[in-house]
C-alpha cells in the first residue's frame, strides 16, 4: 500500500514538494450522470501510468467502492463517513492500513450509506 503524506511544515518546502499532489473532485448532485466511472476510469488509467493514486468515495451509495473491488462496504467500520465523524469531533484517526484498500492500480478509502447521516448534520447545521 502506498504511503500517503500531507506535510505542512514551515522552512520545510523540499518536503512539501515531494509530497505535493493533486487532488481531483468529480462532484454533481444529478444522479446517473457518470460520476463514478470517470473517477474509476481516471484513477485506473492513472494508475496504469505509474502515478500513485487514492481514490476517495464520497458518494454514500458507495459505487466507486463496489466498483473497485470492495466486497460489501455496508460492513465496513473505517469509511469516509467515520474519518469525517471523527475529524469533525477531533478524535484521533486510525492508522491508514485500517483505513485504505490497497487494490491493483490504486488506494481506496471507501464509502457507504452511513455517509449520508453525516451529510444531513452538516447540512443542518450540526456541525
Ligand atoms: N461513457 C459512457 N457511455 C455509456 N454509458 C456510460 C458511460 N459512462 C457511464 N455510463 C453508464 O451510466 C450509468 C451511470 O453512471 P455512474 O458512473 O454510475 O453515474 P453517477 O456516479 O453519476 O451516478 C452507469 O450505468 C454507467 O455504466
Ligand atoms: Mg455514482
Amino acid at each position: 500500500m502506498v504511503k500517503y503524506t500531507i506535510i505542512l511544515l514551515k522552512n520545510q518546502r523540499k518536503e512539501v514538494l515531494k509530497y505535493m499532489c493533486k487532488i481531483y473532485a468529480v462532484a454533481s448532485q444529478k444522479g446517473g450522470v457518470a460520476k463514478s466511472s470517470k473517477v474509476l476510469n481516471l484513477a485506473t488509467a492513472l494508475g496504469m501510468m505509474g502515478k500513485k493514486v487514492l481514490a476517495v468515495d464520497l458518494d454514500p451509495q458507495g459505487s466507486l467502492s463496489i466498483c473497485s473491488g470492495v466486497e460489501n462496504p455496508d460492513s465496513l467500520t473505517h469509511t469516509t463517513y467515520s474519518l469525517l465523524n471523527a475529524a469533525l469531533n477531533e478524535d484521533e484517526l486510525p492508522e491508514q492500513s485500517e483505513y485504505i484498500v490497497p487494490r491493483e492500480k490504486m488506494d481506496v478509502i471507501p464509502c457507504n450509506i452511513t455517509l449520508s447521516a453525516l451529510l444531513s448534520c452538516i447540512l443542518q447545521g450540526l456541525f
